[in-house]
Formats: C-alpha cells, sequence, structure tokens
C-alpha cells in the first residue's frame, strides 16, 4: 500500500469570470521511504498538488489516500487538521517562522497543537518539558543548539530554514514536504539544507522536494514533472 496515492486529481480555482485548472488529472503514488523531487515551471501547479498531499487544500475532483485512508472531500476541516498534524510535516520557502518567539519555541509549538494538548498550556505542565526536550533533540540535528533563544531575525536565512525543518519534524510525521525550501536560499545554504534533507531521507523519511535546482533533484531518488496542471513524463 502506497503511503500517498493521487488518483485522477483536479484542483480547479473559480475566479470571476474563468476558472483556473491548477491541477489536472494527476495520479501519483509515493511510497514509503521515497523521496521525490516535483519540477516545472511557474505556475504549472506543483504549490497546488503539495497543498493538497499536504491537506492544507481539498481537490475538486478525485480520490487521494494516505497512508490507505480516504481523504474525502466531505471530511470536516477539524478532522483534516487533526491528520495534518498526525502525518504531515511542511517546510515552505519563506520559512514561516513566528517573529517573536525563540528558535525554541517555534519548533515546540506544533507539540501544543497536536493530539488534543490545549492551545495556551500551563508552562509548568509536563508536556510543555517534553516538548522543549524534544524541539531541543531536533535543532541539536539540524546543528542549532547554540540558537535555541534567538528569534528568527536573528538568524541567517539557513538557519531559519534548519529551524522550519526542525519543526516539521516536532510532531513526527510520516511525510516531509517542502516546497521550493533552498529558493531563499545561497547555494551553500541550500546544500546544507539538501544534506539535511537526504540524512532524514536515509533514516526512512518520506520526502516530496518542489524545486527549480536540477541538482538538487538529481538527489532525489526520481523527478516528476508537472507542466499546466498535469504530470508530464
Ligand atoms: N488560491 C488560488 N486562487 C486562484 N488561482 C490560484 C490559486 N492558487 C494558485 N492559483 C493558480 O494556479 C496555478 C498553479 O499555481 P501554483 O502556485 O500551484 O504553481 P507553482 O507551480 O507552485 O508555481 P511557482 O513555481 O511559481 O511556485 C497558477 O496559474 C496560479 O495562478
Ligand atoms: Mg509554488
Amino acid at each position: 500500500m502506497s503511503l500517498i496515492k493521487l488518483s485522477h486529481i483536479s484542483k480547479t480555482f473559480k475566479l470571476d469570470t474563468v476558472d483556473v485548472n491548477a491541477v489536472v488529472d494527476v495520479s501519483l503514488a509515493v511510497e514509503r521511504g521515497e523521496f521525490v523531487a516535483i519540477m516545472g515551471h511557474s505556475g504549472s501547479g506543483k504549490s497546488t498538488l503539495m497543498n493538497i498531499v499536504g491537506l492544507l487544500d481539498r481537490p475538486t475532483s478525485g480520490e487521494y489516500r494516505l497512508d490507505g485512508n480516504v481523504v474525502s472531500t466531505s471530511m470536516s476541516d477539524g478532522a483534516q487538521a487533526k491528520l495534518r498534524s498526525g502525518f504531515i510535516g511542511f517546510v515552505f520557502q519563506n520559512f514561516n517562522l513566528l517573529p517573536n518567539m525563540t528558535t525554541l519555541g517555534n519548533v515546540a509549538l506544533p507539540a501544543m497543537y497536536a493530539k488534543g494538548t490545549p492551545t495556551t498550556p500551563d508552562p509548568s505542565s509536563g508536556r510543555r518539558g517534553g516538548a522543549n526536550d524534544r524541539a531541543k533533540k531536533l535543532l541539536e540535528q539540524v546543528g542549532l543548539s547554540h540558537r535555541l533563544k534567538s528569534r528568527p531575525n536573528q538568524l541567517s536565512g539557513g538557519e531559519r530554514q534548519r529551524v522550519a525543518i526542525a519543526r516539521a519534524l516536532m510532531n513526527e510525521p510520516k511525510v516531509l514536504l517542502a516546497d521550493e525550501p533552498t529558493g531563499n536560499l545561497d547555494t551553500k545554504s541550500g546544500q546544507e539544507i539538501m544534506t539535511i534533507l537526504e540524512g532524514l531521507n536515509k533514516a526512512g523519511m518520506t520526502i516530496l522536494l518542489v524545486t527549480h535546482n536540477d541538482e538538487l533533484a538529481e538527489r532525489t531518488h526520481r523527478t516528476v514533472r508537472m507542466k499546466d496542471g498535469r504530470i508530464i513524463v
């Protein structure tokens, strides 16, 4: 059973007078432990597809099976959010860190939203302590133990992206979705992020990586190419 199985997935955005067919009849299976690059010109539907896979958006038609579960289009937002927090880790091009929180706080945050944990936890609770311990371990894994108390604006772009990766791993996702994670980084920082992703994949993580960079795509197991919303071969 594939971890991700998309069958004839389409997504149409209805604007005032026109329909935008952002994703058109996409069928794609991703197996556990795979590292897949998604490439294609700007506007070809890569982010739209990633958002559907990541349960941030719903397809207009088609069937999506995540770990065998049919992700029904009628699933409530709450149910979908719960599924997302248990299965999916996201890394974005622009990091999406909370500016007023420390590195440690940003990484620990997803634990507060997961598994029914209250959103305003008692700071003295053991749960919060557990989350902070795990966040510290993840930050150590991405080489940022010395930046626990820094805020995002005190970090370099590469460091911010490493924080975002640690945050994405906080809830032990089954799949990591990275949408142009190196798009705002210089070559060296981009290579470092790629090396971290490779290490995670070698340890078993399934990864989908959107990139415009051929060299990075070559370091994955296979490349899926999109054009005008479709997968092309
Ligand atoms: N929320 C939306 N409402 C309307 N149209 C949208 C929306 N999101 C995306 N689109 C359109 O869908 C198409 C695919 O967009 P998408 O963001 O998936 O492309 P992309 O391949 O990720 O491009 P890029 O490489 O520039 O990030 C584009 O034509 C875009 O304008
Ligand atoms: Mg995009």
